[in-house]
């Protein structure tokens, strides 16, 4: 498997499979069956409520810890200042002992709210004692990205924001890429909105190729170095969705594929007060 190099030295798969909104009673088989596939690099969160049932799908399937690189992310803590830190480690044990995992590979914010200062510098701890081998960040803009960097001592190794044909995040990219910091898309098909899966572009591409248009949505974000972890429940898309090697879009058709972007997100803005409040409502550990 292809891979990027972290800026910490860690070598992440460039494809993954995620688990957001598998429903804990069957994410246990659907895991095994990624994994069954070939998949190498699992994607889940305190928030997902599936760690153990990731965890477990793990374990029965006899791979070992060195082959896998497993990220999990770090829900808002909501301790009264002081005590952020303190929570973060605590939050941290409780996902390691879910996944029933020693370490992580890549332990991330999941959010760009509350008290994120003092989770990072619990998770810059957990990094140097080696409980995550990498440390990044999720859903953070480039303002918060750098503001943060400037004021700690380690640079997110990634960020995991919103990235597919409709939100292709080009400059944050580049501004990424000055800091030092990898891009991972999620929602690389945009759950399906804008029906993408029939887009005439993006179908007439994936015609030439004879693959998919989701096979042509993961070799284009891959192409753009881009880390993937695309979800689905079913082994034939599964498997389809890591068979995106064996072909290379043209300059063209990548181009075609950049005309798509429309600069905004189809999901919401981590900038909307109405929607912060309503993250930052949410309690788990
Ligand atoms: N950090 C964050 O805030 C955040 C937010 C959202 C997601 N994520 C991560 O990113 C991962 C991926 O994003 P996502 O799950 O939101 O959405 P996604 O991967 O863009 O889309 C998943 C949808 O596409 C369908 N699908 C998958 N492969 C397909 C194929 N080859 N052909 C047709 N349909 C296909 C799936 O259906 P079936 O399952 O029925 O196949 C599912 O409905 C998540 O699982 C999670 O790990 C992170």
């Amino acid at each position: 498997m292809q891979t990027v190099t972290l800026n910490n030295g860690v070598e992440m798969p460039i494809l993954g499979f995620g688990v957001f909104q598998i429903p804990d009673e069957e994410t246990q088989a659907a895991v095994e069956a990624a994994l069954a596939a070939g998949y190498r690099h699992l994607d889940t969160a305190a928030s997902y409520l599936n760690e153990a049932a990731v965890g477990a799908a793990i374990k029965a399937s006899g791979i070992a810890r060195e082959e896998l690189f497993v990220t999990t992310k770090l829900w808002i803590q909501h301790a009264p200042a002081g005590n952020v830190q303190e929570d973060t480690k605590r939050a941290f044990e409780n996902s390691l002992a879910r996944l029933g995992l020693d370490y992580v590979d890549l332990y991330l914010i999941h959010q760009p709210l509350g008290d994120y200062y003092s989770e990072w510098r619990a998770m810059q701890e957990i990094n140097k004692e080696g409980g995550a081998r990498a440390i990044g960040v999720s859903n953070f803009h480039p303002d918060r990205l750098v503001d943060l960097i400037d004021h700690n001592e380690i640079v997110p190794a990634v960020n995991q924001i919103e990235t597919h044909p409709f939100h292709q995040r080009g400059t944050d990219q580049a501004l990424m890429r000055e800091r030092g910091v990898q891009i991972e898309s999620w929602g690389p098909f945009a759950e399906g909105k804008n029906n993408l899966f029939t887009d005439p572009v993006l179908s007439s591409i994936a015609e030439a190729h004879g693959k998919s248009v989701a096979q042509v949505v993961l070799r284009w974000l891959i192409q753009r170095e881009v880390v993937v972890i695309p979800k689905s429940v079913r082994p034939e898309r599964m498997a389809q969705n890591l068979d995106v090697f064996d072909f290379t879009l043209t300059g063209e058709q990548m181009g075609r594929i950049a005309a798509l972007d429309t600069g905004t997100s189809l999901f919401f803005d981590h900038r909307d007060p109405e929607k912060v409040s309503w993250l930052g409502g949410r309690r788990i550990d």
